[in-house]
């Protein structure tokens, strides 16, 4: 195992009512003006929105607000963030929302740090700076997929040139989580698949890592890969299991509150196709992922097969029988593919409507990194595309 150090002060608070219940207490250790940051407006049509803003008020908070942040969260957006915290004197942010209010409103509060002359797309992303100084904040979560909750990175799309980029910090952890699970009962079937998705697909890219050695974070990583899909599973038959969901939404915020790739080289190199997929084409994250993750894992598979025949075994009970190697680390990836259809996600880039002639822009413009398992160029990253066009 290699050397670390771990660091995670978010403070979670879990479990039906939480928000009721806790809310005003916590934003109490906090500043008087609050901006409130939300999307498209999920949470006024549910109720959660009136729940947030009454423990507000019993809080004595002054609120200003920011609505509409849309999913893949724009350079735009935050920085109508950055101006109303600058403009009101904000102490505090309470992010209402799933991974993409979180991730804006975590550059927000970095931003309203920084001088007026300094961009915060340029420091915090294309100069790679990590944001050391942020404005306190907290979330209720609406949504489990992302893990934002828990970790102190995020993403931004700058529309105009296309680029989806991670910014990171140590001043990015939220101050508090709360998650309740009942509030993720309105939201829609796919939406619900996606999260699915999105976090195996962080337990993957922090499994498939080196070295191949016997930590204990992968043995950690095949119980809760096996629980999210069972439980996954649930969810999608019935969408107000309050068990099943409670395990996803907890699931999904120890799928990358990081604690579960210390010690290893992560590979990461799926997220990073399909970000660059929905910089340009604006497509949910978790239904790239979708279409991505078996495609990336096959390209691999030469180098992983160790790796992925212990996949197939641990996690999907698939014995080897009289199957070469390699067949049986494919059964592994065919496997996953399986579920990912059955819950709903999609397995093609012309099912999401992307344009076959994008494809070579896309795969020039996606982020490579030397990584555990491959060193992909653009025309590698290319023939994944391609190979996942249309079956
Ligand atoms: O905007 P509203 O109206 O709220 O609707 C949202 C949005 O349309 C809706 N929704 C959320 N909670 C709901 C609800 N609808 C009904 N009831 C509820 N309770 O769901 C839609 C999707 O929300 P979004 O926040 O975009 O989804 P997600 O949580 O998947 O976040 C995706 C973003 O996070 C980034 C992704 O790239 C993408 O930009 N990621 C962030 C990561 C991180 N910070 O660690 C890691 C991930 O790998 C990922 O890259
Ligand atoms: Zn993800």
């Amino acid at each position: 195992m290699k050397s670390f150090i771990y660091h995670n002060p978010t403070k979670i608070v879990f479990g039906k009512d939480c928000v009721k219940e806790s809310l005003a207490a916590e934003l109490s250790h906090y500043g008087t003006r609050v901006l409130l940051t939300y999307g498209g407006g999920s949470i006024k049509k549910n109720g959660i929105y009136h729940t947030v803003k009454e423990a507000l008020q019993q809080a004595g908070k002054e609120v200003f607000e920011l609505s509409g942040i849309m999913s893949n969260p724009r350079t735009t957006k935050v920085r109508e963030g950055i101006a109303l915290c600058k403009e009101h004197n904000i102490d505090f942010i309470l992010a209402v929302g799933g991974g993409s209010v979180i991730d804006c409103t975590k550059f927000i509060a970095g931003g309203a740090t920084l001088p007026d002359t300094v961009d915060f797309w340029q420091t915090f992303f294309l100069d790679h700076q990590p944001v050391m100084e942020a404005l306190p904040f907290g979330v209720v979560l609406t949504m489990a997929a992302t893990g934002s909750e828990m970790n102190n990175g995020g993403v931004i799309t700058d529309w105009e040139t296309q680029k989806k980029l991670s910014g990171y910090g140590p001043a990015l952890f939220p101050q508090f989580s709360m998650l309740d699970p009942t509030y993720t009962y309105t939201l829609p079937r796919e939406q619900v698949a996606y999260g699915i998705v999105d976090m195996l697909s962080h337990l993957l890219e922090q499994y498939v890592s080196t070295p191949d050695d016997d930590n204990v974070t992968d043995s950690a990583i095949e119980g809760i890969f096996k629980n999210i899909v069972r439980n996954g599973r649930k969810s999608m038959e019935y969408l107000e299991d309050y068990e099943a969901r409670s395990n996803i939404m907890w699931g999904a915020t120890l799928a990358l509150n990081r604690s579960l790739g210390l010690g290893k080289d992560q590979d990461w190199m799926t997220h990073a196709l399909e970000h660059a997929l929905s910089a340009f084409y604006d497509i949910p994250h978790g239904a790239g992922l979708a279409i991505m993750h078996p495609a990336y894992l096959r390209w691999i598979l030469p180098n992983a097969t160790a790796r992925l025949m212990r996949f197939a075994k641990e996690v999907w009970g698939i014995e080897q029988g009289t199957m070469s190697d390699t067949d049986y680390a494919l059964a592994g990836i065919e496997a996953l593919e399986t579920y990912f259809k059955e819950i709903g996600a999609p397995s093609t880039l012309e099912e999401v409507g992307i344009p076959k002639g994008s494809l070579p822009d896309i795969a020039d413009s996606c982020v490579r990194y030397p990584t555990a398992y491959s060193n992909l160029t653009p025309k590698d990253a290319l023939a994944i595309y391609e190979s996942v066009y249309k079956k």
